[in-house]
């Protein structure tokens, strides 16, 4: 981390700052500016919007079995934000680390989990030097909320997965999710999925979108108003990605089912394996990874 960013890390969590895109927000696409974006407010309100009763009815089991299926104990959760999985996962029986690159997420997840009787293990790092800053091997690296989208270049991204893979033992499990961005690049944002896993009272749209920038914005019942500027993933380039890194096989859901439409889901869920098995052939050969 640089200097720079660090320092800026000291003044967002001491200050109620706005979030500040200049004068003209879209051209605002940079991997490091998602520090600036979780602002102490945004942070604040992001529990109305991410409503955990509303997530946990949508969402089920579905993390909890997939890990158990694969006897994962030792939980990685990269993208803490303010706790929902991390917590979820200790409650189920995992022995979870939390990490996040936003002070202000991390701070809000502690405090979560003090809420609820648990001491969450808190890491700040960002993805990008991963293995500098977290010590030790797990069996599951999940990067949930569509936090995988913050990335800007495929440099931010190649890096991240290899820092995600290198964080698994030999046979681990990364779970990886993100909005159905081709839907939106391709079809149009459509306002049924407006309010997908937030408090009814929470809207989140998208503003701007091209090939290279989804711009959403979250509205909140007392009328403020935050942005996020996202890179808008395509399903088939997430899934080249994590093959190039090396994951060996690639499942993945649309909102949590096996069979899907592709342009019904809200969200797709990537579980990728990193178990090398030289006699396996078939189902996820490198021509099936660009399905
Ligand atoms: C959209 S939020 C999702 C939070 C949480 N997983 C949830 O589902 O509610 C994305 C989270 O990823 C974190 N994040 C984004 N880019 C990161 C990076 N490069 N390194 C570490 N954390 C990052 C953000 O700080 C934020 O807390």
């Amino acid at each position: 981390m640089t200097q720079g960013l660090q320092r800026g890390l000291q003044e967002l969590m001491s200050e109620d700052l706005p979030q500040d895109y200049g004068e003209n927000p879209t051209i605002v696409r940079e991997t490091d500016k998602y520090v600036e974006e979780y602002v102490h407010g945004f942070v604040e309100k992001w529990d109305d919007l991410i409503d955990w009763d509303e997530r946990t009815k949508t969402e089920g089991s579905f993390f909890i079995e997939e890990l158990r299926r694969r006897g994962v104990k030792r939980v990685l959760d990269v993208a803490t934000g303010t706790g929902f999985h991390s917590i979820q996962l200790i409650e189920a029986g995992f022995d979870v680390v939390s990490v996040d690159g936003s002070p202000n997420m991390l701070a809000k997840a502690f405090e979560n989990g003090r809420k609820r009787g648990h001491v969450l293990r808190t890491r700040h790092a960002d993805w990008r030097w991963l293995n500098r800053d977290v010590m030790g091997r797990f069996d599951a690296v999940i990067c949930l909320g569509n936090s995988f989208t913050h990335l800007f270049s495929e440099r931010d991204r190649r890096k991240a997965l290899a820092e995600f893979y290198s964080a698994l033992v030999h046979d681990g499990v990364l779970v990886l999710d993100q909005r159905n961005y081709d839907a939106i690049l391709d079809n149009g944002f459509d306002s049924k999925h407006k309010f997908y896993y937030c408090g009814d009272q929470v809207s989140a749209e998208p503003e701007h979108t091209d090939e290279g920038l989804c711009r959403f914005c979250y509205k909140f019942p007392d009328g403020s108003a935050y942005h996020l500027n996202m890179f808008p993933l395509r399903k088939k380039y997430t899934r080249e990605l994590l093959g190039d890194v090396g994951f060996q096989r690639i499942d993945t859901f649309g909102d949590f089912k096996e069979s899907y439409k592709e342009e019904d889901p809200d969200f797709f869920v990537h579980v990728a394996e990193k178990r090398y098995d030289s006699l396996e052939l078939g189902e996820n050969s490198p021509e099936d990874l660009t399905k």
